[in-house]
């Protein structure tokens, strides 16, 4: 059995219920692009809100980080990844969660006792050390030796500055080599890997710098499920292991190299890490598509990236091989996220079509950038040069200090973005009205959109009550997702009526005003706001006539009759006590 099937069976038959992964894109929190951790979707939950599935969760969690991403394609480092986790709202706390990953860990993965050590916290001025939890793995049979006290920048999560809810954790190595385990644990020694990290989350750092003891203590807990698969079947190299396996292969057929050639290795794990990524991303019911910001530009960055590495592979371009990569990828993976069959097609036209986007001006932009490291003056590519390899030949700036950094040279990244800003000053005035709110990636569709959920916000406010209020949405260009505090099902008769009234609004041809004041005096005016506490003291309002009032960056329309009609195709339960709306513009 997978790993995966282990741990959640492990932790149902111990009363959790199995979840589902939440989207890859963050739904409710515009501030994060992605979602970093197994914990992330289950914030409102450790702040006490009840989960419909009860006290006891356990799932896995399709996670994406870029912070590693310039790591990738060593042994160890991936931008997607999966995790496990299990937790506890407010149910069982230290003594349960750190018997638990003991027992799974030695009795189900069968790991000697003697190949794992541990790090509790030590304490600070401000929290006392965790010996708590070193006594509960001493009971265990874990040595003393093995137990080593560390501080918060170690043994806390996610870190002393973070508001919220948050606590000290304690992380399971494990001694991945050959070499003779040393009686006691060093956590310098590399040979020493995190496994398992479990988090009691026990305080909420608030506002004021305390740290209050919460009273539903929460457990949270992360194991990677790419490196302890390879721990589990003996290898260092994650890339041998089987989640690997049969994607390097597919490269090697591909590419008719072998990865054992060290002068290969290297560009097909970062191939293979990152047409998973893409996968996941592309698959993702949230619709990102390849763009010039956000996500969509972290998308793009690694198509591209693939491409080239293809390229050194000497791999064609124009055949199908990211498709056949995608394919393999979907099939090993569509059983845990189902979206991913749903949105095959979708995930290989983005492939597809960024692949001929790209390939254009691929070959072209390598020739470019030759030329210019020829007669290069010194040793750092200026702005001029770097930004028309973005503007003219599509490099994303990563790609173009990449290729510097292979030649020793570096790029004035500082004078990129000067210069990426100038020129989306000047496109914008340029944009005739297309581009309103000035943002040019944004397009005229998701402009109006955007004005639709303040229209719907209202609308909803107006049939169901004033404690209605935005919880999230999504927006692409072909429809909307609204999120919004309210605990029951809307009767057909109380959706018709919103849909009416929105598109009533729209009738009535109001114009869209923005006004800049202080966000003390938005809130006198009783301006609606999602993050209240996320804006400056300087905030703008957006005002739709009588019928709304919103905290708001934009942008919108400049008068509601440009959105045409408003359907609502869906209401559906998001979370507990949140409702969700899908609707369309036709
Ligand atoms: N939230 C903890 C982590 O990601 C478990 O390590």
């Amino acid at each position: 059995m997978e790993i995966k099937q282990i741990f959640l069976k492990f932790f149902e038959e111990r009363g959790h219920k199995i979840i589902p992964s939440a989207p890859i894109i963050p739904e409710n929190d515009p501030t994060c692009l992605f979602n970093v951790a197994g914990m992330q979707p289950l914030v409102p939950y450790f702040k006490g809100q009840p989960h419909p599935e009860g006290k006891r969760l356990v799932d896995v969690q399709k996670c994406f980080r870029t912070n590693d991403l310039d790591e990738v394609g060593d042994s160890t480092h991936h931008t997607f990844f999966e995790m496990l986790g299990n937790w506890s709202l407010g149910d069982y706390f230290k003594t349960e969660s750190i018997t638990w990953s003991f027992d799974l860990l030695t009795k189900h993965f069968n790991i000697p006792v003697e190949k794992l050590a541990v790090t509790v916290f030590k304490g600070n001025n401000l929290v006392p050390a965790d010996n708590e939890a070193a006594q509960i793995w001493e009971g265990l049979g874990i040595s003393k030796d093995r137990i080593a006290f560390l501080d918060e920048e170690n043994n806390w999560w996610p870190n002393m500055e973070s508001l919220g809810p948050c606590g000290p954790d304690t992380e399971i190595f494990y001694w991945r080599s050959e070499k003779e385990i040393p009686k006691v644990f060093n956590p310098d020694d590399e040979n020493w890997v995190e496994i398992w990290n479990n988090v009691f989350m026990q305080y909420y750092h608030k506002q004021d710098g305390t740290f209050e003891v919460l009273d539903n203590k929460n457990i949270d807990t992360g194991l990677g499920v790419e490196r302890t698969t390879a721990i589990l079947e003996g290898f260092t190299d994650n890339y041998k292991s089987s989640i690997w396996k049969d994607v390097i292969s597919k490269i090697e057929e591909i590419s008719g190299l072998s990865y054992n050639n060290l002068e290969y290795t290297r560009s097909m794990r970062i191939i293979a890490d990152h047409i998973r990524a893409i996968v996941m991303i592309a698959g993702d019911n949230a619709g990102v598509k390849p763009s010039n910001t956000d996500q969509g530009y972290v998308l793009r960055r690694l198509i591209r990236r693939t491409i080239r590495y293809a390229k050194k592979l000497n791999i064609d371009i124009n055949s199908d091989w990211e498709q056949e990569l995608a394919k393999l990828i979907i099939e090993k993976f569509k059983g845990y996220y189902k979206e991913l069959e749903l949105n095959k097609q979708v995930i290989l036209d983005v492939l597809k079509n960024e692949k001929n986007k790209f390939n254009k001006t691929l070959e072209k932009g390598l020739r470019e950038f030759e030329k210019l490291v020829q007669n290069i003056n010194g040793s750092i590519i200026n702005k001029d040069d770097s930004f028309k390899l973005y503007d003219t030949y599509g490099f994303p700036i990563e790609l173009t200090e990449e290729l510097a950094n292979e030649r020793g040279l570096k790029v004035d990244i500082k004078g990129f973005e000067e210069k990426f800003i100038e020129h989306q000053e000047k496109s914008r005035a340029g944009a005739n009205q297309k581009f309103k709110g000035g943002l040019a990636s944004i397009g005229e569709m998701e402009i109006k959109y955007h004005t639709a959920t303040h229209l719907l916000n209202a609308a909803l406010k107006n049939v169901l009550g004033s404690h209605v209020h935005q919880k999230g949405s999504n927006i692409t260009a072909e429809r909307m997702r609204f999120d919004f505090s309210h605990d029951t099902k809307m009767t057909d008769e109380e959706k018709q009526k919103v849909e009416e009234l929105v598109n009533e609004y729209i009738k009535m041809a109001i114009p869209v005003e923005k006004f800049e004041m202080k966000k003390q005096e938005a809130i006198e005016m009783g301006a609606e706001a999602m993050f209240i506490e996320k804006y400056g003291d300087i905030v703008n309002v957006y005002k739709i006539g009588d019928v709304s009032l919103e905290l708001c960056g934009g942008p919108h329309v400049s008068n509601t009759k440009e959105l045409g009609i408003f359907k609502i195709k869906k209401e559906e339960a998001s979370s507990a006590g949140v409702r969700r709306i899908k609707a369309i513009l036709m």
